[in-house]
């Protein structure tokens, strides 16, 4: 069976203290018992301390960026071995977001995508349509072609350490969500692709979470259809009672 996981995306959101008291009503509520893996993902200048705070406890942290190269001059950029030096083991490539406003190209990714993998990092691997893409009906077009040229260049081997998050940018942030009806089409069509270019035994191992506008009200609908394993989750993932409610609904 795959894995389920959510997985809260604070973006730029929780100074060191604030990161510090959601972490801790995260810990304090959460069902330790739960099968479900649990990520945050806090700003960079809050990873040591957050990941310090989580140590032993069944909460992962993951970064929300990295830079290609290993070192070298590149002021204000973060590599995958300095993620590595303070405990975290995860890292998101790809959020719309990246993509949109920092310019991130799928040419880019690749390198990214290598840098994460040499320095032992397990990705969260976004991608997902714009508006007028789902409007003019290409968005599986689109979808297909962000895998094949961000990711599609890993080996077999290399897909235990990749969760892919499919976000379909009209529904992020924007209180507009997937139907989940829309949202198992694209996971199924994910899933087939993955098959075409790797197989069956990787196509049903890799985990592939839904994002854009999760809530506590409508997580059990999207999250149980068969081909979303759970969810990235943004907004809801700021207060530690949503966010659980919604790690319940997997
Ligand atoms: P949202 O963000 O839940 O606020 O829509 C999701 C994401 O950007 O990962």
């Amino acid at each position: 069976m795959r894995t389920k996981i959510v997985a809260g995306n604070w973006k730029m959101n929780k100074n060191l203290q604030e990161s510090h008291n959601l972490t801790l009503d995260i810990l304090s509520k959460l069902n330790a018992n739960s099968a479900t893996r649990v990520i945050i993902a806090p700003t960079f200048t809050n990873l040591h301390a957050v990941a310090n705070q989580t140590k032993n406890t069944k909460v992962e942290v993951a970064a929300q960026n990295l830079h290609q190269a290993d070192n070298g001059a590149f002021t204000g950029e973060i590599s995958a071995d300095m993620i590595k030096s303070v405990g975290v083991n995860i890292v998101i490539l790809g959020h719309s977001e990246r993509r949109a406003y920092f310019g991130e190209t799928d040419e880019l990714l690749t390198q990214k995508v290598n840098a994460a993998l040499t320095n032992d990092l397990e990705i969260i691997f976004c991608f997902g349509e714009e508006l007028k893409d789902r409007k003019s009906g290409k968005h599986f077009e689109v979808v297909e072609n962000q895998l094949k040229n961000g990711i599609f260049h890993i080996e077999a081997a290399a897909w235990k350490s990749v969760v892919l998050a499919y976000e379909p940018v009209w529904a992020i942030g924007t209180g507009e969500t997937a139907s989940p009806e829309q949202a198992q089409e694209m996971h199924d069509f994910i899933r087939k692709t993955i098959n075409r270019k790797y197989g069956k035994s990787v196509a049903d191992s890799v985990s592939i979470l839904y994002g854009g506008s999760v809530k506590p009200d409508n997580a059990k609908e999207i999250f149980s259809k068969p081909d979303v394993d759970g969810g990235l989750i943004g907004g809801a993932s700021l207060k530690a009672d949503d966010f659980l409610a919604i790690v319940d609904a997997v």
